[in-house]
C-alpha cells in the first residue's frame, strides 16, 4: 500500500484505529506514533503488532511509541505531535480515528449540552487539534516520492474519520452526526489550504463496522435492524475493510487524491 514512513494514529487502543496501527505496521511502516486515553490497552495493541510481525516473518523493525493523549486537551496534543514527530525525525501519516457517540432520547430538543460539548470536543475539535498540530510539522518537511514509481511530492497525508453520518441524518444523534458532517467541512477546507503543498487531507466515511463502539447489546441490536433494511450488503463491515480504506488515502497510491470523501458502508450512502 505503499506506506513506508511514520504514521501517528490516534483512538488507536481500540476499533478502527486499532486495526490501523496492524495494518500500517503489516504494510511496512517504519513506525506508529499512538495516541489514546487507555494507556494498557494501546500496551497491548503494541504486543499484538509484534506478535502480528513475527508470524507474518516481517523483518523490518517497526518503531512503536505508545502515548496517553486526550485529543481535546490542546496542550498536549500540540506537545505530544512535536515530540513523537522530533523522535522520528519526521510524521508521513495521520489517522484521525479517536472518537466517541451517544443517542439523545427524545432527540435534539432534549440534548444536554454537556453531552453536546463532548461529543464535539472529542470528534471535531480533537480531530482539528491533531490535524494542526500535525500539518506545522508536515509542512516543514522534505516530500517523500513514492516507493511505486516515484510519482510527484507526498509531504504527508492526513485522514480524518467521518461516517455515514457526514451527510446523512439519524434519529436521536444531534452532537455525533453534527460533528461528523463537521470533519467532512474540516477535511475539504483544508485540503484546499494545502493540496498545492504536497499536504493531502481526505476523510474516510465508514458505515455500521463491528467495534466497541458499536457492540454494547441495545446498540448493536437496533444497528442490526438498520443493517438488514438500509445495508445493501446486509451486513456490518469489519475495522480491517476501514482500515484498508484509510492505509489507500495515507498511502502514494492516492497520490492525486485530496479533500474527497471515501465511504466504505456496503452501499449505504448510494439509496
Ligand atoms: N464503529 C462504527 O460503526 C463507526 C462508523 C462510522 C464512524 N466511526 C468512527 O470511527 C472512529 C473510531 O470508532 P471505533 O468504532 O473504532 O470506536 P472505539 O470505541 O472502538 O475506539 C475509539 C477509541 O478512541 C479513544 N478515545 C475516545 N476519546 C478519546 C480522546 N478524547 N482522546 C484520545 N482517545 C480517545 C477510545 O479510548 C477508543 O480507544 C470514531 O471517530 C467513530 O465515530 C465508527
Amino acid at each position: 500500500m505503499d506506506v513506508p514512513g511514520f504514521a501517528l494514529i490516534t483512538g488507536a487502543a481500540s476499533g478502527i484505529g486499532q486495526a490501523c496501527a496492524l495494518a500500517f505496521a503489516s504494510e511496512g511502516a517504519a513506525g506508529l506514533a499512538l495516541f489514546d486515553l487507555n494507556l494498557e490497552a494501546l500496551s497491548n495493541v503494541k504486543l499484538e503488532i509484534e506478535n502480528v510481525l513475527a508470524e507474518k516473518g516481517i523483518s523490518k523493525h517497526c518503531q512503536i511509541e505508545l502515548r496517553a493523549v486526550n485529543v481535546s486537551n490542546e496542550d498536549e496534543v500540540n506537545f505530544t505531535v512535536r515530540e513523537v514527530a522530533r523522535k522520528f525525525g519526521r510524521l508521513d501519516y495521520v489517522v484521525n480515528a479517536a472518537g466517541i457517540a451517544m443517542k439523545h432520547p427524545g432527540g435534539a430538543a432534549y440534548v444536554e449540552t454537556s453531552d453536546w460539548q463532548r461529543i464535539l470536543n472529542v470528534n471535531l475539535t480533537g480531530s482539528f487539534f491533531v490535524l494542526r498540530a500535525a500539518a506545522r510539522v508536515m509542512l516543514q518537511q522534505n516530500p517523500i516520492l513514492s516507493n511505486i514509481d516515484g510519482r510527484p511530492l507526498q509531504r504527508g497525508a492526513i485522514v480524518n474519520i467521518g461516517s455515514i453520518q457526514a451527510v446523512a441524518g439519524i434519529p436521536a444523534s444531534t452532537a455525533y452526526s453534527t460533528s461528523k458532517h463537521g470533519i467532512l467541512g474540516l477535511t475539504r477546507t483544508a485540503s484546499e489550504d494545502y493540496a498545492k503543498d504536497g499536504l493531502r487531507i481526505n476523510v474516510i466515511c465508514p458505515g455500521y463496522t463491528e467495534t466497541p463502539l458499536t457492540s454494547q447489546p441495545e446498540v448493536l441490536k437496533v444497528m442490526k435492524e438498520k443493517v438488514a433494511s438500509s445495508v445493501p450488503m446486509q451486513r456490518m463491515g469489519s475495522p480491517r475493510e476501514i482500515a484498508d480504506g484509510i492505509l489507500y488515502l495515507a498511502g502514494g497510491r492516492s497520490s492525486f487524491v485530496t479533500g474527497t470523501a471515501l465511504f466504505v458502508d456496503g452501499g449505504y450512502t448510494q439509496r
